[in-house]
């Protein structure tokens, strides 16, 4: 098993509550990675100290172990603690971005000039991103499947959720499913995107197929069923009925809900016991009571409003009410063709009342929570190892430099990628 330190680390954001901090920050610090866990967390003196006397159990056993600085790869001594030096940089826990849709074919870069010249989002685009999908043969949706992975972990995202929805056929949905089972354990079956061009006069023939025969092909590949109840997209009724067919298969809901207007989608997640609905940008005061009173995350997707010129979700009056609240990239070619969740985190700060470590808790932690894993989103002893080092002193600087790649490294269940 490999061993490293991971030392000299500037300011260090656990997310282990601390004296009020949610946070639980630490200057000066160290990390101890076993294998792909963390083993150990506190302050660098602490770890000098017990490195120092490592050293001097293990000084009849050949190779020094002393803390010196050093640029090996851990993986290149095996059984013997590599040292890495984070040069004082801020680390912060990999990002958990628990809202994508990262398996489609084509893009509508056309649709987003038109918008940026007044034509409005129109949920309906999602059927040209079928009809891509569709034509999309399965390496080729692997493919650049592989390259959005590529993509997510060089902005330092360790873990991330995906959607079907672009299939909406069984065999086309069962492919997206065990492609995005290849990536990810977080698999969520969104056969309920919208109803597909050849169901639009009969919407009960394709919800008794989502319910029945698709769901069957894709729950061995998935962990979470979703649906878009939205006008345009489903009912409330419509998706309690194909949450309720998910939860009877093993699958665990989650909603997006009133993206585009008011409407039922918050409520219907918190009486299915939801672990999160997602977009919440147009809430009324019973949909923030029914959330703060619940163990569903509000999980606000501010690309989304970036892309399509909506009005931002009031992420401070969900936290002031005390909803959990997580941060997603909702990463898609329609509304939010982005997978950064550094701009999440600015857009946040800047447009949604959020403080700079609110919205990162929020893009870790709260994005943790929405997927219900307590492996993930803080640094704590028996906690996988992702973390992100910054090319920065603290966190703030996420959201205090827009647009700027603050990501140096990312490790990823403890290897440094
Ligand atoms: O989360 N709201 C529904 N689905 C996506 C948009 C998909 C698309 O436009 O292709 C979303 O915003
Ligand atoms: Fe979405």
């Amino acid at each position: 098993m490999t061993t490293t330190l991971l030392t000299n680390i500037g300011e260090l954001t656990t997310n282990v509550e601390q004296d009020g901090d949610p946070c639980g920050t630490l200057h000066d610090a160290a990390v101890l990675i076993e294998g792909d866990r963390i083993a150990w967390v506190g302050a660098g003196a602490d770890a000098a100290a017990a490195n120092a006397s490592h050293d001097r159990e293990s000084a009849s056993g050949g190779r020094g172990l002393g803390n010196r600085p050093t640029s090996r790869p851990p993986g290149a001594l095996s059984r013997e603690m590599e040292v890495v030096d984070a040069g004082g940089r801020a680390v912060i826990p990999g990002f958990v971005d628990s809202h994508t849709h990262l398996v489609f074919g084509g893009d509508r870069a056309d649709e987003f000039e038109a918008r940026m010249t007044g034509t409005p989002y129109a949920a309906g685009g999602i059927r040209r991103t079928v009809a891509a999908t569709r034509a999309a043969t399965d390496d080729e949706l692997r493919a650049r499947l592989g390259g959005f992975v590529a993509e997510l972990h060089r902005q330092g995202t360790t873990t991330f959720e995906i959607k079907t929805g672009y299939g909406l056929t069984v065999a086309d949905e069962e492919r997206l499913a065990r492609l995005a089972a290849e990536v990810t354990r977080e698999v969520t079956f969104l056969g309920a995107h919208v109803v597909p061009a050849e169901y639009a006069e009969r919407r009960h023939v394709y919800i008794d197929l989502v319910c029945d025969e698709m769901l069957r092909a894709c729950a061995p590949h998935s962990r979470w069923i979703d649906v878009f109840c939205e006008r345009g997209a489903f009912t409330a009724e419509e998706a309690r009925r194909i949450l309720a067919a998910g939860v009877a298969h093993g699958l665990e809901p989650r909603v997006h809900g009133n993206q585009l207007g008011p409407g039922e989608g918050v409520r219907l997640a918190v009486a299915m016991g939801a672990a999160s609905v997602d977009h919440c940008t147009y809430l009324d005061d019973e949909d923030v009571t029914a959330l703060a009173g619940s163990n569903t995350v509000a999980t606000l997707l501010p690309g989304v409003e970036f892309s399509t010129r909506q009005p931002y979700p009031d992420a401070r009056h969900l936290i002031d009410a005390g909803v959990t609240v997580a941060l997603a990239s909702d990463c898609n070619p329609g509304s939010s063709f982005t997978s950064s969740m550094p701009l999440m985190i600015a857009l946040a700060v800047r447009e949604m009342g959020m403080t700079p470590s609110e919205a990162v808790w929020a893009a870790t932690a709260g994005g943790a929570r929405a997927l219900r894993r307590d492996d993930v989103g803080a640094l704590a002893p028996g906690m996988r190892a992702d973390l992100v080092l910054l090319d920065a002193p603290t966190r703030v600087h996420l959201a205090y430099r827009p647009g700027v790649p603050l990501v140096h490294s990312a490790w990823i269940g403890g290897a440094p990628s």
